[in-house]
């Protein structure tokens, strides 16, 4: 399990530093229930890039576990050239969120003196970015709570929850220590297509925890805040700009300009992780394309003619000004701008 014991724990590592990660395999939810084996490194890209694996945090735990099943048996003479393939490796399997590469150049610095204990220092680093991954989510969740109040509606896209990381997750984070603080809400979870991480994910955690929770279609939102019924949207995030544009996943930005039309506030949580200050803003951050079958054949069905022109951009960014504030494990940085991200970051 999880520190967040409600929800089976999304990566676990198995034994010592020779051992291996066991996986829930986020893409049989929410029908099964299914733990995955990697041994590799080649398992572990494999899970990243098919999302078994996936949401910021965990994709940056499962690198740092992978880089260290990549270094087993590896003679520390070939130590350093081996990382290097290894981290490089990694880096392909997805784009986008920031934490990937964040967690791959702190695994890179841990082993930059190759000696005979350098595999062990690898393993423990992995656990210490799950460990901390943990402690983000809960920080995160105890800043935002009071954002969420008695008897509001919330809606969110996607899953920020804890299957996206090791621990409560971030958006969802808030609506956890919310529950536990008593307050009573009703969260609307966009599908969100064309992987439905809403319906399938975000909507089977919530379940687990006893909070209310109702399925739209991504193409309801607007309907269901012109009702009246969204006082607050949250969601996740996969890498934020210096300036505070923020990628999330595809359609978070038309739901921030919903948000902006019918005066809610929008709402992002984020651990520092997620900040890729190197980025001036939203246009340079990546943005991952997806095959076309998610499209066109998601989910066993063919849903569009074939051979059709597709385009599947994975994620979107929502410019700073639309984000009212970003919760993080280190304090709520409001307005969203690159001064007061620094100050938040940094204090
Ligand atoms: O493609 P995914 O499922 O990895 O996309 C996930 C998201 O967009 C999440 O909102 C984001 O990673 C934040 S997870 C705490």
């Amino acid at each position: 399990m999880s520190d967040n014991a409600m929800t089976p724990a999304t990566i676990t590592w198995i034994g010592d530093a020779n051992g291996f990660v066991r996986l829930l395999d986020q893409t049989r939810l929410p029908i099964e229930l299914v733990y995955r084996d990697c041994r590799t490194v080649q398992d572990i890209w494999e899970a990243i890039r098919v999302l078994r694996v996936r949401g910021a945090p965990a994709i940056g735990v499962a690198a740092a576990m992978g880089v260290v099943l990549g270094l087993q048996n590896t003679p520390p003479e070939r130590f350093s050239e081996r990382l290097h393939e290894v981290t490089d490796y990694l880096r392909t399997s997805r784009p986008t969120a920031v934490n990937l590469f964040w967690a791959l150049e702190r695994m890179e610095k841990c082993a930059s003196q190759p000696d005979n204990q350098s595999l062990e220092r690898l393993w423990q680093e992995a656990l210490a970015i799950q460990k901390e991954d943990q402690e983000m989510c809960r920080r995160i969740g105890l800043f935002g709570a009071d954002l969420v109040a008695e008897g509001s509606g919330v809606l969110t896209h996607c899953n920020a929850g804890a299957l996206a990381t090791s621990g409560y997750g971030t958006a969802l984070s808030i609506l956890y220590v919310a529950a536990e603080k008593g307050r009573h809400f009703r969260v609307f979870a966009d599908e969100t297509r064309p992987l439905l991480q809403g319906a399938r994910l975000t909507a089977w955690e919530l379940a687990q925890h006893n909070i209310d929770v109702t399925v739209i279609c991504d193409n309801m939102a607007a309907q269901v805040m012109k009702e009246k019924k969204v006082d607050l949207v949250i969601v996740g995030a996969d890498r934020i700009a210096a300036n505070g544009d923020t990628a999330n996943k595809i359609g978070t930005y038309g739901v921030a300009l919903l948000a902006k039309a019918h005066g809610i506030p929008f709402y992002v949580a984020a651990p520092s992780s997620t900040f890729d200050l190197s980025r001036a803003s939203g246009v340079d951050i990546p943005i991952e394309e997806r095959m076309p079958e998610e499209i066109t054949f998601g989910f066993g069905k063919q849903t569009a003619p074939t051979n059709i022109k597709v385009y599947n951009p994975a994620f979107d960014v929502t410019p700073a000004e639309l984000i009212t504030a970003i919760i993080t494990e280190k304090g709520i940085i409001r307005p969203v701008q690159a001064a007061n991200i620094l100050k938040v970051l940094e204090g």
